[in-house]
């Protein structure tokens, strides 16, 4: 109804319109539900520039006699208005409250999801493991190409051009004079030109060989090549560092027994050979019955080696060892067949 309506109705003697104007603000409060309707029908009515304002401005045009009945009458209406409001804004509140808390409820008895937790590859645990041994010991942990060039892989580990470790069958070959390393050993040449010496190094990572697969041959497998360059170094030493890589991945000690081995990159060579722990010496198929395992092929760094680093071999010597990770893996998990540790198999990795 047009406001206009209102003015006449109450200004009418007897002014049967206040009911109706009662009736249609508390009906507007009563239909507020939020907050912010509440403060607007407020404002509305009894703002300063609200209804109740205007019929207030019009008292000063009454009769006198008139005056104070109409004062009064428009007081109790301000005054039931004003309840209505203030009570309609609790229970308004109060419902804004309620909704939000039930939105937001959160209840800690409902079952949560479960989510699949991942495992560690056994061989990204043995390399953390491996690392962290070395690493108190004062080694570097280095990385290195994959993809290597000719030179570093072979040439400059004294392997020259007509070595059959060259040979196709073993080596995949890519363009522009780069093989995919066959071994980690070419870092030891990258290390020697990258580091200052004194150092000691090791370089895990993955090698790639062109072979048939079975059982106990990969076409990729991991390495991890240790090397240490100082003015004087020893064998003794070369030993307890490859000792306490054995006994720190297998976590008891190990019988070790060390013989000659013939690598163009050392001189002298060796093999380091492990006490078979699947049978523990008394011979069976992981150590083909000999009751050894062979492991650790490791030597004095060739003077050749020392110089292709960029480094003189009167004044600097090292020791290298080239560690079968995979192998070791194995070894240390009971794993029969070395074409697990890549397959990608899910109910392989899940058992660790
Ligand atoms: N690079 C050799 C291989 O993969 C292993 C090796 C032998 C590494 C003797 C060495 C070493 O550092 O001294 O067959």
């Amino acid at each position: 109804m047009p406001l206009g309506c209102y003015k006449s109705a109450v200004l009418d003697a007897g002014n049967p319109g206040m009911d109706e104007l009662l009736r249609e603000a508390l009906g507007e409060v009563a239909e507020a539900t939020t907050i912010a309707t509440v403060k607007d029908v407020e404002v509305r009515w009894l703002g300063k520039k609200g209804r109740l304002t205007s019929l207030l401005k019009e008292l000063g045009g009454l009769p006198p006699e008139s005056r104070k009945a109409r004062g009064a009458e428009l007081n109790s209406f301000k005054q039931a208005v004003e309840q209505a409001v203030e009570s309609r804004r609790i229970e308004v509140t109060r419902a804004e409250a309620d909704d939000r808390a039930r939105a937001e409820r959160i209840d800690p008895t409902l079952p949560g999801h479960s989510m699949a937790a991942g495992r560690l590859h056994p061989l990204t645990r043995i390399v953390a493991e491996v690392e962290d041994l070395f690493e108190r010991m004062g080694f570097h942990i280095l990385d290195y190409p994959e993809a290597e060039r000719e030179y570093f892989n072979f040439d400059g580990l004294n392997i020259p051009a007509d070595h059959p470790a060259r040979d196709t069958q073993d080596t995949f070959y890519l363009p522009g004079g780069n093989v995919l390393r066959t071994h980690t050993s070419p870092g030891q040449v990258r290390a020697m030109r990258g580091l200052t010496p004194p150092f000691r190094a090791i370089f895990p990572g993955r090698v790639y060989r062109c072979e048939a697969t079975d059982a106990s041959h990969e076409h990729t497998f991991h390495q991890v090549e240790g090397l240490m360059i100082d003015r004087s170094v020893s064998i003794a030493n070369m030993l307890s560092s490859m000792m306490t890589l054995l006994e720190g991945v297998f976590r008891r000690k190990v019988e070790v027994r060390l013989r000659p081995g013939f690598f163009p990159f050392v001189e002298p060579g060796f093999e380091l050979d492990l006490r078979c722990m699947v049978c523990g010496g008394d011979g069976c198929p992981v150590c083909k019955r000999s009751g050894w395992v062979e492991l650790l092929p490791c030597g004095l760094v060739q003077p050749n080696v020392i110089r292709a680093g960029g480094l003189d071999p009167d004044e600097w010597e090292g020791w290298a060892f080239g560690l079968g990770l995979s192998r070791l893996v194995m070894m240390r998990y009971g794993i029969d067949d070395i074409r697990w540790l890549m397959a990608g198999d899910l109910r392989f990795a899940r058992q660790f």
